[in-house]
């Protein structure tokens, strides 16, 4: 399986602190943020790894990560020209991936379920989609699945009045289809391709599988959550201990 990190986007939210710089290239602990979400892809066992992020940054990106020789990984860099929403992020990947399934994550999403049983999971599954979740205290936040046993009923994003505590976590899964989805998705009224549109659209063809994350989860996209994020992960393994310095 190839992994995603989308790692575009304005960093709004988190203004002055990005305004320099990337919002994924922040701390998070003792390691950028970005470097969570690739560290659990390759301690699964993903080797290929795609990095989207916007033309301003990207520099720096490519700069901290290089070739991945020492992440134990081979890099791909695309640029997404504005931020667009996340399902026009991972509308660029449609090369890289050449049909294979993939695991998107999130590069704000930091967490502490290792992936490496949803990996081979969902590399036998091969076909569909699936979401992880999580219980939350803020829902409204956050897309918000209502499942009944096995199933997916519906994902509504941003919800007013959440139909459940249920997050959808910014770790999903993909198989090739999901690039022509893309193709059929509007703007939602925040002018973005979202990537509930897509999951609503797997939900309705039947072929959706939803996972529950046991550990913590966090995004790391506000001000409160990026205090939350560096608490949890400074209490945590480090990412890529091995390059740490000093
Ligand atoms: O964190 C999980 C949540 O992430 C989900 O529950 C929501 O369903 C999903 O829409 C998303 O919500 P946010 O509003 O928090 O997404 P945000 O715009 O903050 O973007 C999250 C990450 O996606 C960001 O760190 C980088 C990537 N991104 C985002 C946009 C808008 C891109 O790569 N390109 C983009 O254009």
């Amino acid at each position: 399986m190839k992994g995603i990190v989308l790692s575009g986007g304005t960093g709004s939210r988190l203004y002055p602190l990005t305004k320099v710089t990337n919002k994924h290239l922040l701390p998070v602990g003792q390691a950028p943020m970005i470097w969570h979400p690739i560290w659990k892809l390759v301690s699964a066992g993903v080797e290929e790894v795609l990095i989207v992020t916007g033309t301003e940054h990207m520099g720096d990106v490519v700069g901290l990560l290089g070739s991945g020789k020492d992440f134990g990984c081979r890099f791909t860099y695309k640029v997404q020209d504005e931020a667009g929403g996340i399902a026009q992020a991972l509308s660029l990947a449609e090369n890289f991936a050449g049909g294979s399934p993939v695991c998107v994550i999130l590069g704000d999403n930091i967490f502490e379920d290792g992936l490496a049983n949803e990996v081979t999971a969902f590399s036998a599954q091969a076909l569909g989609a699936r979401i992880l979740v999580k219980e939350v205290e803020d829902p409204q936040r956050y897309g918000v699945a209502e499942v009944r046993g096995d199933r997916v009923l519906g994902i509504e994003e941003k919800p007013s009045a959440p139909k459940s505590n249920l997050a959808v976590t910014g770790i999903y899964f993909y198989d090739g289809q999901v690039y022509d989805i893309i193709r059929t998705l509007k703007p939602s009224k925040r002018g973005e391709l979202e990537i509930t549109d897509v999951n609503n659209e797997y939900l309705r063809r039947g072929a959706m599988t939803w996972g529950r994350l046991s550990g913590w989860w966090t995004d790391a996209g506000t001000f409160p959550s990026l205090l939350k994020a560096n608490e949890l992960a400074q209490a945590s393994e480090l990412p890529f201990p091995s390059l740490k310095r000093g």
